[in-house]
């Protein structure tokens, strides 16, 4: 493999569609594939299809970045339960995941470790309870009942995305039953996973962080990473082929929990 010379533990690369000229997306959609422009043809809505067009050349453009292969080269192909990867050209390829939400685009790359990243708009979620009942594992369920009503809808958006960060790490859907494992949230330690079954995974061999952005958005990352070694991670915010801007090393904290305001940068500010 090609030497990655600026690639952290994990890279975080964040897209604002809002800073996206609209004469930039026909660029963006020259690099993608026929089977790409055909998904695009499908999509209903003008915001979907400027979506995807971002999505797609984010991806394209951050793997490039890393290898000097041509955006337009790269070709995708799923897995049987819809997770990306490189098909060609593999030997050179990172890993990576992407999410969306709201008008925010995230891509999560790694060297080789599978990775999932999750990015969800902050909202109020009204059914949150009855929600984390049925979705979440027992003890999950109870920290988001237990909740004051003021910190439901965050606590219930932290746990839903970091179950959907270690789902899409796996990359088998649900397959992985979402009430099969739990998070605890400790106030003092980065946030860990446990399976009901201890046959099904081993807790020790994944580290987890969190992201609040923008005030607006909540972001968790999974990496298939032995809990004992330092998880180094940067992030920056770019604009397909509009250059690379330096990553941006997210400061040491025994939390793995970021507050970063606009442009992604560290705020003093604690996200808890
Ligand atoms: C398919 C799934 C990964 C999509 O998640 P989402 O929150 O709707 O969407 P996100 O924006 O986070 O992620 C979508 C991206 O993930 C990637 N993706 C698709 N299927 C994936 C899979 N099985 N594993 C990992 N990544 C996947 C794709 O790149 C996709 O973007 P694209 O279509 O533009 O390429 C997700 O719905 C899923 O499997 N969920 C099952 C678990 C669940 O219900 N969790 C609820 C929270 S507890």
């Amino acid at each position: 493999m090609k030497s990655l010379p600026e690639l952290f533990d994990v890279d975080l690369w964040v897209l604002d569609l809002d800073s996206i000229d609209p004469a930039l997306v026909d660029r963006y959609r020259a690099l993608m594939s026929a089977d790409e422009r055909e998904q695009e043809q499908r999509l209903r809505f003008p915001g979907g299809r400027e979506r995807h067009c971002c999505t797609r050349a984010l991806a394209r453009t951050v793997l490039s970045h890393y290898t000097g292969v041509e955006p337009r080269d790269w070709v995708f192909a799923t897995n049987a339960y819809g997770k990306p990867d490189v098909a060609r050209p593999a030997d050179v390829a990172p890993r990576f995941n992407l999410s969306h939400s709201g008008r925010l685009v995230v891509c999560a790359v790694t060297r080789d470790a599978e990775v999932g990243v999750d990015i969800e708009k902050w909202r109020e979620v009204p059914k949150a309870v009855e929600l984390a009942r049925r979705f979440f594992a027992p003890p999950e369920a109870s920290v988001v009942e237990r909740a004051p009503s003021d910190r439901r809808s965050r606590d219930f958006l932290r746990f839903w995305t970091l179950k959907e960060s270690y789902v899409k790490a796996r990359g088998v859907g649900l397959l992985v039953p979402l009430e099969g494992f739990f998070f605890e949230l400790p106030g003092q330690r980065p946030p860990s996973i446990g399976f009901a079954n201890p046959a099904n995974d081993d807790p020790e061999a994944w580290q987890f962080a969190e992201f609040r952005y923008a005030d607006s958005y909540q972001v968790a990352l999974a990496v298939r990473r032995p809990r004992i070694a330092p998880l180094n991670i940067s992030i920056r915010r770019t604009v397909p082929l509009c250059g690379v801007p330096d990553p941006q090393r997210l400061p040491e904290t025994p939390l793995r929990r970021w507050d970063l305001g606009d442009g992604g940068r560290p705020d003093r500010r604690r996200a808890d």
